[in-house]
């Protein structure tokens, strides 16, 4: 198997092509990437074979902006019979997969595959009987295992392959599911609770999510983020010209601003959390999460960056490798990812997370 499939939102094929491509030849894998316009997957073909499977075990998965899942994947396998469509996936996967520890049989995130979706669920069923009985899946399901993936992007017309537990999503279709709170005044909120579960690892919650920190949220109306924050016992000052939601006013836990959220500064030193939801050019909002990371106002931000219509993988990486320069000279070590999350559109979430500082001051400060 020499391909490595990238599922990716609809309309930004190009993004994750050229992310891929970008990444890959970094580590000295060389090969070619597949685009077809709003497919919502990219297959980059490695010239060399074993080279899929280095990428996918190696090339963290956390790094990827615009991939939503990443998988190793052989030929595309067309025409299954309609009397038999279980044989062909069971002998792609012969020799290649042994006791894997789950199977995802998806489609790629679009309108037209919804209905595929549908036949998707009730093959999975046989398919796994087969699977096991053939030792290519344990008899139970471990997340320790590789995960089988079956990718049908044509009724009878699928890849078949496999990604590695501790280097993957471990979301169905790479999506999580997350239910939109009915007194959560924007459906923004989901964005912020999606990055929580993509950036935060979910046994430091506790930790890094809990109740009686202070956070500021820029760009706060009406409220979305806030009830994120809010939702978890947290001292939220929100910053916005605009009205916030008078339900979360009424919780005594949010102080309202009308200011401007560049201008802006904090009045305590014990803000833990940063997010920021502003629609501006992204240059601007990258300098002013180092702004407030370099001088420690903050301890972890997340924000996210609106992309232009062109050059968006490139926009991004630019930011980013902007804000980790600044960081670095500034003695600060800092964690930084970015996501397009299934919930954002044309954006991306980072989240940057300052682990230590040498800054004259707060000498080996550590969190
Ligand atoms: C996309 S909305 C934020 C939605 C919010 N995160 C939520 O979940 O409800 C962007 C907000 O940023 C605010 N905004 C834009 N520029 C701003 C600025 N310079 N200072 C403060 N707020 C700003 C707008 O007023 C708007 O309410």
């Amino acid at each position: 198997m020499n391909k490595v499939l990238l599922y990716c939102r609809q309309g930004f094929e190009k993004e994750c092509a050229a992310e891929i491509t970008d990444k890959a030849t970094q580590r000295e894998v060389f090969g070619f990437a597949r685009v077809k316009e709003d497919s919502g997957y990219v297959l980059f073909e490695c010239y060399q074979h074993e080279d899929a499977d280095k990428l996918v075990r190696e090339l963290p998965f956390s790094e990827l902006i615009f991939a939503r899942q990443m998988v190793v994947v052989g030929e595309l396998l067309r025409d299954l019979p309609p009397e038999d469509r279980v044989s062909p996936v069971v002998g792609m996967l012969t020799g290649v997969v042994e006791k894997g520890g789950e199977l995802r049989v998806e489609v790629p995130d679009t309108n037209a595959s919804k209905e595929l979706l549908k036949f998707c669920r009730k093959f999975t069923v046989p398919l796994r009987a087969s699977l096991r009985s053939s030792n290519i899946l344990l008899n139970y399901e471990s997340a320790k295992r590789p995960v089988v993936h079956v990718f049908f992007i044509a009724p009878g017309c699928c890849y078949v392959g496999y990604s590695y537990p501790d280097n993957n999503s471990t979301f169905f279709m790479g999506i999580p599911r997350l239910k939109f709170p009915s007194d959560a005044p924007s459906r923004s909120t989901l964005k912020l609770e999606e990055a929580f579960h993509v950036f935060i690892p979910a046994d430091e919650w506790d930790e890094r999510l809990a109740s009686g920190m202070y956070a500021v949220d820029l760009g706060a109306c009406p409220g979305g983020w806030t009830y994120q924050l809010v939702q978890r016992s947290m001292m939220v000052d929100a910053i916005d010209n605009g009205p916030m939601a008078p339900s979360l006013m009424d919780t005594g836990q949010v102080t309202h601003h009308r200011e401007d959220g560049f201008k802006y500064r904090p009045t305590r030193t014990n803000i833990y959390w940063l997010v920021c939801d502003m629609v501006e050019k992204p240059v601007r909002v990258a300098n002013l999460m180092t702004e407030w990371l370099v001088n420690g106002w903050c301890r972890e931000a997340i924000f996210n960056l609106k992309l232009p219509m062109k050059k968006r993988y490139e926009e991004v990486s630019q930011n980013l490798a902007m804000m980790q320069e600044k960081l670095k000279a500034n003695g600060i070590n800092a964690q930084i990812n970015a996501r397009q999350l299934y919930h954002d559109r044309e954006e991306v979430t980072v989240h940057v997370r300052r682990i230590w500082s040498a800054t004259p001051g707060r000498r080996d400060e550590r969190y």
